[in-house]
């Protein structure tokens, strides 16, 4: 990497207004062409755990909401961690969403999650950064409810282990759809 990242991550309850405004900004310019805000509103789940702020010279240049829910899968409790990146468009392709993956990830390994859940898009032919840490496509939709509770499917679902590589595994392989209810929405 050619440039000194510094990367901290904060619980949800400790993060200061103007790192959310920050964080916010930074957001709205990397999702604005990919979700639209009827998307955000009516399928993706808030608030997060946590949040990992990545900076250069003390301004924000990256980052990604935490978040962990409980599911069941084929009668097993699964404690379920995910977490959204993004980073600055200039500073692309130098490993920087890739610290703040892993961030968040050891993050939630810390916190007992099971397994880490990622919705990506699925026009894109592969996902790299995400295969190198550790994350598998599921084979089929996974399920979902809006924040009317109505069932949703969506394909683009990826997994990855975290405290239980057998829990991964059973959902990677199992016949069942994998899904996130009884919470509504994703990430
Ligand atoms: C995805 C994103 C965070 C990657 O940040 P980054 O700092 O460039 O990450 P890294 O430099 O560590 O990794 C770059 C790799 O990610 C890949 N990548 C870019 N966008 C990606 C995406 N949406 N999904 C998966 N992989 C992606 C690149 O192809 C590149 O692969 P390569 O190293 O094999 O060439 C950044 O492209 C971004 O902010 N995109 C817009 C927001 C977004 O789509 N977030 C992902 C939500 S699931």
């Amino acid at each position: 990497m050619k440039i000194q990242v510094d990367i901290v991550v904060v619980e949800e309850d400790e993060v200061a207004p103007e790192q959310k405004d920050e964080m916010l900004q930074l957001q709205i310019a990397c999702f604005a062409d990919q979700v639209t805000a009827e998307e955000v509103e009516e399928d993706f789940n808030r608030p997060p755990v946590a949040r990992v702020l990545a900076y250069h010279k003390g301004a924000l240049i990256a980052c990604a909401e935490v978040f962990k829910r409980e599911v069941d899968y084929d009668e097993q409790a699964i404690i379920l961690g995910g977490f959204s990146p993004c980073t600055r468009e200039d500073l692309r392709g130098q490993g920087i969403g890739t610290l703040v993956c892993k961030a968040a990830m050891n993050y939630l390994e810390g916190q007992g999650c099971d397994i880490a859940f990622l919705s990506v898009d699925t026009e894109r032919e592969s996902h790299p950064l995400y295969e190198r840490l550790g994350f598998k496509m599921l084979s089929k939709p996974f399920i979902y409810a809006n924040i009317r509770g109505e069932r949703r499917e969506s394909e683009g679902g990826m997994i990855a282990p975290l405290c239980s590589q057998q829990l991964f595994e059973r959902v990677l392989r199992g016949n069942a759809q994998f899904a996130l209810t009884p919470e509504p929405g994703y990430w």
